[in-house]
Order: structure tokens, then sequence, then C-alpha cells
């Protein structure tokens, strides 16, 4: 395929996906791959430009990652980021040495606005830094074109051989201008045109799908949430009726969600699926008593929504293929890369050893949230689908602290869905990136009318984030908060207590569980 591609060149750093993702916002295509990649390799995908990420390790240990030296010398604009930066310094013959002063955090750095990759970026501007180690000499040939107090290279370049460095992290949002410097990255060094767009993406994956699954029976795990919509629409569009979505029914949904989404993609919704739902609330009702620990609840329905699908697919006959709405955010919090595990969502790393598909297919692995939902819109899903806000695989089983029961479920769905409408009355949905309730273990002692109770706590969560990797608390109005208590210890039978969650991630996780 002849398309403008930037390759990002992994060293093992956290924000690798995120660098990809910057230059996709910049409308060109562009991948990660292993810092190992070999010259042939890079030089058959002929990209425009390549970008080192950061990583945990110092460039002067052996044991350490490390690229071709050779990729200098192919003419391709390289640009370093953190351990990138200092890679390409020891690699090239400057010296990097521990930091006198470690740098962490927002830093003002004065960059020389002369050079092109600081183009209309102001002379003293706020980066993110995020480092141990430093340059300490630049190697022959480059100039320093950034500097902190405590950092005497912050940016470096030669533009003879089209090479660029920077200590810090353009690609995260603290960093105020960094897109800028991205954006000058990839349209003024490296040329692109930059008329990638999402439907690229999506017109790519069909064909991909495509070619993969050639004429194999494919399943969907359909949720009805955004990821795995998107991934059973793009299906659709790439196999047609190869494809049969089976909609797993767990009892662990939010209230009347079961009967929406049968109304969207069964029989009587707009698309041309084959739709199956599975009605097996009791089963994982069942498996789940008396667990109450959070990661082996998810474990439990992880495993059991795998069985139900076996025995769909048994049931259908020869499916080769099972297809996941895995998303990117997912694939690191499950500490697949190199990152510690923080939770294991049940749809990533969580698979029994007996499954009975050839393959698995996720084709929105890569991408983060709110480029599934372009991706939705490029295909044409209803908008009150594709913006709907996300839920988790395991559902409810990770909104109730402690063991779940129908009876508990029943409270969480119900305190859910007076706040949802509450949150929707005051015009508060499209300001909040996810808000639910959740059921706390804790029973407290209250007042009914003349009544001593001694009822359940309901937590309300509602945070804002851009990319689900960071989040605030939202900033609900009292007089809100306050209704929604009122309405839920009145109408939700067995609470007596409304509490609302503060907390940000980190430390917290979005989900109470
Ligand atoms: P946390 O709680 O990890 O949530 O801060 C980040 C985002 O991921 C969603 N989430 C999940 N999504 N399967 C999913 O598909 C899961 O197991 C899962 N756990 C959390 C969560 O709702 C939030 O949007």
């Amino acid at each position: 395929m002849n398309q403008e591609k930037v390759i990002v060149l992994d060293f093992g750093g956290q924000y690798n996906q995120l660098i990809a993702r910057r230059v996709r916002e910049c409308n060109v295509y562009c991948e990660v791959h292993s810092c190992q990649l070999s010259v042939e390799r890079i030089r058959e995908m002929s990209p425009k430009g390549i970008i080192f990420t950061g990583g945990p390790d110092s460039v002067y240990l052996e044991e350490s990652p490390r690229c071709s030296r050779e990729i200098f010398d192919l003419g391709i604009p390289v640009l370093g980021i953190c351990y990138g930066s200092q890679i390409m310094a020891h690699l090239l013959g400057g010296a990097v040495k521990t930091a006198p002063v470690s740098e962490y955090g927002k830093t003002e750095t004065n960059v020389d606005t002369s050079c092109t990759l600081f183009k209309n970026v102001s002379g003293s501007t706020i980066c993110w830094m995020s480092h141990t180690d430093y340059i300490e000499r630049p190697p022959e040939g480059f100039r320093i074109t950034a500097h902190t107090q405590d950092c005497p290279v912050a940016a470096m370049e030669c533009t003879q051989r089209n090479l660029y460095a920077v200590q810090f992290h353009p690609e995260v949002m603290h960093t105020t201008e960094g897109q800028k410097m991205l954006s000058n990255f990839v349209h003024d060094i490296c040329g692109c045109a930059g008329q990638w767009k999402m439907d690229s993406f999506v017109e790519t994956a069909i064909r991909e799908i495509r070619e993969r699954a050639g004429n194999g029976k494919v399943l969907c795990a359909l949720s009805g949430g955004v990821d795995s919509s998107v991934a059973a629409v793009l299906l659709s569009k790439a196999v047609g009726k190869q494809l049969t979505c089976v909609f797993v029914d767990h009892g662990l949904l939010r209230k009347d969600e079961g009967d929406e989404v049968e109304a969207v993609f069964g029989p009587e919704g707009p698309y041309d699926l084959n739709f199956i739902r599975v009605n097996a609330q009791e089963r994982f009702y069942k498996k789940l008593a008396g667990v109450e620990e959070p990661e082996q609840k998810r474990r439990i329905i992880g495993e059991e929504f795998i069985r139900v699908f076996e025995e769909e697919a048994k049931k259908i006959g020869a499916v080769d293929y099972l297809v996941q709405g895995t998303i990117y955010p997912d694939v690191i919090e499950s500490g697949l890369g190199k990152s510690a595990v923080i939770k294991s969502h049940h749809n990533v790393g969580g698979l029994p050893d007996h499954v009975d598909f050839k393959e698995i297919i996720e084709p929105l692995r890569l991408l983060f949230k709110d480029e599934v939902r372009r991706a939705g819109r490029e295909l044409g899903i209803p908008e009150h689908l594709v913006s709907r806000q996300p839920f988790p695989g395991p559902g409810l089983g990770i909104r109730i602290i402690g063991e779940v029961t129908a009876e508990k479920v029943k409270i969480v769905q119900d305190a859910d869905a007076v706040y949802r409408e509450e949150i929707a009355k005051a015009g508060l949905a499209d300001s909040i990136s996810q808000y639910f309730a959740a059921l706390t273990n804790m029973r407290s002692v209250g007042v009914m009318g003349d009544d001593r109770t001694y009822d359940y706590a309901v937590v309300l969560r509602a945070v804002t984030t851009s990319d689900f990797m960071t989040a605030e608390c939202a900033n609900i109005p009292f007089e809100v908060l306050q209704r929604v208590m009122n309405r839920i210890v009145n109408e939700v039978k067995g609470v007596n207590r409304v509490l609302y969650d503060l907390t940000s991630k980190p430390p917290g996780t979005i989900e109470f569980e």
C-alpha cells in the first residue's frame, strides 16, 4: 500500500501508542514497531519519518534496548523522544550520563524558535519531563536547540542528516505546544501531506479482515458498548453473513440494556447481522456466588463468557475466528506490554486454555476510545451508540464491591438509572466522560420515617478524561447531586446513603471495584 506513513520504534516507554495517535491526529498514518525492526524492513516500508519512543532503561547499560545504527544513514528523518533522544546521542558518539538533577513534571523550557521543529512555538514553553539520565554532550554535527534550568540538552538537531531529538515528551498533553512540535516534524520535516483520515483506517481494516478471514465463519462478541458495536459493524461490512454476533446477557448489564441492544442489533434493527441473544444470568450468578475478590470476579466472568461463546460456536459449527472489541488502553492495562498489571480486562489476556477458535481478531487493538468513536461515525453507526459512555465487559460485576447477588444487581441498576436520568436532565451528559453508580459493600444505620434502617451505601462516580488513562473527578453541581441522592434513597429499595467519589485517576481507577 502506497500511503505515507510514519513509524514509531518502541523502546519500552509507556506513551508509545500515544505518540502514534498524536501523529494520526496530524492526518498521517502511523504504526508502532519494535525498536529491533530491521533496517531492510524499514527500507521496504519506506516511511516518511521515524520516531523513537521513551523507555525506562539507561542507554549506557549493555542490556538496554537499542536499534541499528544504520537507521541514521537511511536519509529518513528521525525524531528521538526521551530515551529515544539519548539512544540517538549514544549511538552517534555523544555522551549520556545520570543527570545531577532528575527532572519530573511540567518544566519551563527555552527553545530556539528558528528551528523547524519549534516553528510557531513560544520561546519559553512548558514541556513534560521524566528522566534521570540526560545528554551531557551532543554528538558531533549536532546543535543544541532547547534547554531547561537543569537540562543543558533538552533538544538537539542535525539538519544535514535530518536527525532531531527532544528530552521531553511532546506527545503528552502537559507539553502545552507538543502537538505543534509533532505536526512540525511530520509535515515540515518529513514532508507528509497529511491526507490520511479515519475512513482510511476503516477501509484498510475491512480489507485486512476480509483477507484474513477468507471464507471462514466469524463469531463476534457483541456487548452493545461502543467498542464491540464498532467492531461488529466493521466485521459485518467485511464478511457479511459469515458473521454471527452473539450477545450474552450475563445479568450484569445496566437497567433495560439487554432489550436495548436487541432492539438495535436484532432482527428489527438496521443491521444485516446474524444476531443471537443468550440469556445466561443465572449461570453467571451461580459462578459468582461467594466470590468477593475483584480480580477473581473478572476471571470468572471472562471465562464464563468464553464458555458461552464456545457453546454457541459449536451450535453454529466450524467457527474459525472470534472477534473482540479490545482497544488500546485495555491492552496496556492488562500488562501485555512492559507496564505492570493494574487489572486484567476480561477480554484481553485472560483466555482459558481450551479455546475452540482458530484465531482472535481484534481490529481496534491499536485505537484509543475517541479514535474508535471516529471510526464508528465513519461506519455510519448512529450517534447515540457512538457517543455512548464506556461500560466494562464484566459489567456491574465489578461495580458491586464484595459478593455479587441478584438483589445487589437490582439495587445498582436502579440507582444507576436514576443517576443517568438526572445527569441527562441537567444537560451534563456530554460534558462528563463517564458516570455511573456503584454499590459499596457497606451497610449502615439510617432512619426512614420512624423506622431504623440498616441498608447499603451507593457511590456515585463521574469523571472527565480525554483518553481514559488519567481522569479527574467531574465537578457536578451540588443541587444535581442532591437531587440524585434524594431520588435514590426514596426510590431504590435497600439504599439509605449516597456518597460521591472525589478520587482522580491515578491514584484511583475510573471503575469502582
Ligand atoms: P479503569 O477503571 O481501568 O477504566 O480506570 C478505564 C476505562 O476502561 C473501562 N474498563 C473496561 N472496559 N473491559 C472493558 O471493555 C473491562 O474489563 C474494563 N474495565 C474497565 C472503564 O469503564 C473505563 O472506561
